[in-house]
């Protein structure tokens, strides 16, 4: 069988906090337009995942692709440039930049006749709360709207690859339930996902696979529909 057309590879990632190894081999892959939801426990090394494979931690090995490019040694900037988002845990956003500057500056031009764009005017339009705050400074903003701000901001940069940490964490159920709508509409446009959240249930309704991580290696995966009810599930999320 021909090999998918991968937007992300990634094979025997290790990663180390000084002398504790987190991360023990971990191989992931993400087609082009495939959402993947990334499950675990606190503390099993999902953010470590994540911030391996942009480059954020300093310890790391293994081989990572992106769009079939080594980035293995590649550095934050480089994945940007390779068409990868992050909306970090706890947020991205520039407190001393109005929200208007923080998603310009983010901003990416897209193709030439891509009408499925992430322009400013359509990020307007998927988040109304930011129009109304065009002017305000990120400090000021409400921790829901900063991750509006941040998702748009992901956006804007035309990618091919997002990758959301905990984007949900602490927010109001109506915000909650915006961010999901928002990551559902990121899917029917074909682009690529990486979730963690907190809310299985819901990583799965909105993933077409997804992967357990228990003390920094995958112990469970497959397909989304199956693993909501794979009796190994609860063991693992401690249910
Ligand atoms: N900056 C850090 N320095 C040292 N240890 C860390 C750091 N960040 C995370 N860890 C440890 O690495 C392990 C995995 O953490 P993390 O990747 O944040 O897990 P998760 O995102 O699944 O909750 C935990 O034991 C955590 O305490
Ligand atoms: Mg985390």
């Amino acid at each position: 069988m021909k090999d998918r057309d991968l937007i992300l590879q990634a094979r025997d990632l290790h990663a180390w906090y000084g002398s504790s190894h987190v991360l023990h081999g971990v191989s992931l892959e993400i087609a082009r337009g495939e959402t993947v939801g990334l499950l675990g426990r606190n503390g099993m090394g999902k953010s470590t995942l994540i911030r391996a494979l942009l480059g954020h931690v300093a310890q790391r090995d293994g081989l990572i692709l992106i769009g079939g490019h080594d980035v293995s040694r590649g550095k934050p900037h480089e994945l940007a440039r390779r068409g990868v988002a992050y909306v970090p845990e706890g947020r991205g956003v520039f407190p001393n930049l109005s929200v208007k500057e923080n998603l310009l500056m983010a901003a990416r031009p897209a193709a030439a006749g891509d009408r499925r764009a992430w322009t400013f005017a359509r990020v307007m339009e998927t988040f109304p709360r930011l129009g109304e705050r065009l002017g305000n400074l990120g400090s000021q903003l409400s921790g829901g709207e900063q991750q509006m701000l941040s998702i748009g901001r992901a956006l804007m940069t035309q990618p091919e690859l997002v990758i959301l940490d905990e984007a949900t964490e602490g927010l109001a159920p109506m915000i909650v339930a915006e961010i999901w709508r928002v990551i559902a509409a990121m899917r029917a446009d074909d682009i690529a996902t990486l979730i963690v959240d907190r809310d299985y249930r819901k990583v799965l309704e909105h993933s077409d696979r997804g992967i357990v991580l228990q003390k920094g290696q995958v112990v469970l995966a497959g397909e989304a529909s199956s693993l909501a009810s794979d009796p190994q599930l609860g063991r693992f999320l401690g249910l």
